[in-house]
């Protein structure tokens, strides 16, 4: 009998023990693989750091995020094995920003096999694959999965902004009066959709607007700061007084282009124009001052909250929406002074 006691005792001991471990383990704690394309990007940059300190505000006494973020340095191959060590790893949710949409299908298809919800960020895998399909027709559709979706801002809008900033000025951004608003259009990766649409639709803006246009040179900046600055440099040089207006995909770029215009002597709102997306501090400073003439505010904050809010969503099994939009917003020097 005492024997069978003893026994008990220890049976009940070791199982208030693990009823310990087990309010210790109340907490549950989801692992988070962030991908990220570059993080040499300002505007990714924003973009990450705010992914991170939301997911922060979320954590409770019982639920923390374990965050593993990823920099892809812009090369698909390292981005690749990140996603396979993620697989490895078996991350709870995969945030996602391509290196290169049109090897979308490649990712995607090996999370969604490994069944790990997945939220795209920031670059739309629209494009194209390998062998030319449209991602819908190569999957029917693979974003209708139940597990996956994307977050981003839709580019169309960024560029009609541009463009309608130029449209609404007295002069319609004919800055030196000979009838034709002459431009030069520095662009981001030519194969990501923000910059191809952007590139579209500001000059259909322009089109839309009556105005008669003519592009002196498009070029690719990669959204780079000093890619800006070169090609904008050189295009000063080249185009001289004709060189109306510099349109750039992003505000990286623009910063880059106001450089090389004050080099060059030329005056911003004068005698030439200056649009950017993305609406970096820096650039807002600028077009408050009167050194930009615009940009668009790319809302890296109501993007990323979204991203985070969804992928809490499907930690907790919910059932999701495949596509979730941002609104751009019109950043120019009214807007500035109304707000601050
Ligand atoms: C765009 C943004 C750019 C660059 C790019 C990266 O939305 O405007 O500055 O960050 O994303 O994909």
């Amino acid at each position: 009998m005492r024997k069978i006691l003893a026994i008990l005792l220890v049976l009940v001991m070791a199982f208030s023990l693990a009823a310990c471990g087990a309010s210790g383990s109340d907490v549950t704690t989801y692992k988070v693989g962030v991908a990220i394309y570059q993080y040499n990007d300002n505007f990714m940059t924003l973009y990450r750091e705010e992914i991170e300190a939301y997911f922060k505000t979320l954590e409770t006494d019982t639920v923390k995020y374990d965050i593993t973020m990823v920099d892809g340095g812009n090369d698909m191959n390292t981005q690749s094995g990140q996603i396979d060590n993620f697989i490895t790893q078996k991350m709870d949710v995969i945030i996602l920003n391509l290196v290169q949409t049109s090897s979308a299908d490649v990712l995607i298809d090996k999370i969604v096999a490994a069944d790990i919800p997945l939220v795209l960020i920031n670059r739309e895998p629209l494009a194209y694959d390998a062998d030319g399909n449209t991602l819908d027709e190569a999957y029917e559709g693979i974003l209708n999965n139940a597990k996956v979706c994307y977050v981003g801002a839709d580019a169309r809008q960024s560029g009609t902004y541009q463009g309608e900033i130029v449209a609404a000025l007295e002069n319609k951004g004919d800055m030196n009066g000979d009838g034709v608003v002459k431009y030069i259009m520095v662009q981001g990766d030519p194969e990501n959709i923000d910059a191809q649409y952007r590139t579209e639709f500001s000059v259909k803006a322009l089109d839309d607007a009556g105005i008669n246009s003519e592009c002196l040179l498009t070029q690719v900046g990669n959204w780079d700061q000093g890619k800006g600055q070169e090609i904008t440099a050189s295009a000063l040089t080249q185009f001289g007084a004709d060189l109306d207006l510099v349109f750039c995909n992003n505000d990286a770029m623009a910063l880059g282009a106001a450089a090389a215009i004050e080099q060059a002597g030329r005056v911003v709102g004068e005698d030439i124009l200056l649009l950017g997306v993305d609406a970096l501090d820096e650039a807002v400073k600028r077009v408050g001052e009167g050194t930009m003439t615009g940009t668009v505010l790319n809302d890296h904050i109501g993007q990323s909250h979204k991203a985070v809010d969804v992928a809490v969503q499907l930690l907790k099994g919910e059932a999701i929406e495949n596509y979730y939009w941002v609104d751009y917003v019109k950043v120019d020097k009214a807007y500035v002074e109304a707000n601050g």
